[in-house]
């Protein structure tokens, strides 16, 4: 699949893009990342991208003609691709979201377009160039690049090949609206903490089972509005709530 950055910053990049994971999908082929430079687009000597804002007011504006012709090169680079402007005013950046970016990238030729914005913010003029508004959560960032690193790592991870055979991405955390059931690896004790003995004796029906309950049990306590949306029984959905106020 193919990312493409329309940024200011290409070298806040450059050790995630090559480390781990994602730095084996690209060897692979299986991501490829292409930058396309804001700066080029500047105005003026200076190449200037922001202004200050009509009106007044706090802070600097990006300037509608270097991003929208930064987007218009990366539209003309990449047919068929998808252009996301990244800002806490977006809609939220979930799994389910990653998971149709993932498969809309997969089947389209052009991937997904990521314009990351510094400053405090876009002219509004620039939104109608673009495909989609992507927000990572209620926080507000410098600027789009850390968002843009989130979806890559988000969407990558669930291309074919990328998690290689070791991992599957869809049997985990979030991918059935709940969070992952507590994990253990050696030693057996640690420190006094011992391993639950139903993951000991292999046997597997019992071992998916405590898993289940686990995972209803930890999403109940930690985050009940997963709970409400995720595909389970009314059955499940009382159980858990019930277990996680017993063991609180
Ligand atoms: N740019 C600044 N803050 C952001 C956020 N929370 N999500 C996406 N892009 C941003």
């Amino acid at each position: 699949m193919r990312f493409t950055i329309v940024t200011l910053f290409q070298g806040y990049f450059a050790g995630a893009l090559e480390s781990g994971i994602l730095g084996r999908a690209r060897e692979a082929g299986l991501v490829t990342v292409d930058f396309v430079d804001l700066r080029v687009f500047g105005e003026g000597r200076h190449r200037v991208t922001d202004d200050y804002p009509f009106g007044g007011g706090a802070g600097m504006v990006m300037k509608p003609g270097p991003v929208v012709s930064a987007i218009e090169v990366a539209r003309a680079a990449s047919p068929g691709c998808r252009v996301v402007l990244l800002t806490p005013q977006g809609r939220l950046f979930r799994q389910p979201v990653a998971r149709e970016l993932a498969s809309a990238g997969r089947e389209g030729p052009g991937g997904l377009v990521l314009v990351c914005g510094r400053y405090e913010g876009f002219d509004e003029r620039i939104r109608p160039y673009c495909d989609d508004e992507l927000s990572i959560g209620d926080f507000v960032l410098m600027g789009g690049e850390a968002a843009a690193l989130v979806v890559i790592e988000a969407v990558a991870r669930l291309l074919p090949g990328v998690l290689g055979a070791e991992a599957s991405s869809e049997e985990e955390t979030l991918s059935e609206g709940l969070l992952e059931y507590p994990q253990y690896t050696r030693p057996r004790s640690f420190r006094g903490a011992a391993v639950p003995e139903v993951l000991l004796g292999g046997h597997h029906a019992d071992v998916a089972a405590w898993r289940r309950r686990q995972a209803l049990v930890r999403t109940a306590r930690r985050r009940p509005d997963l709970l409400d949306a995720a595909p389970l029984s009314d059955d499940d959905r009382r159980w858990a709530r019930r277990a996680a106020a017993d063991e609180a």
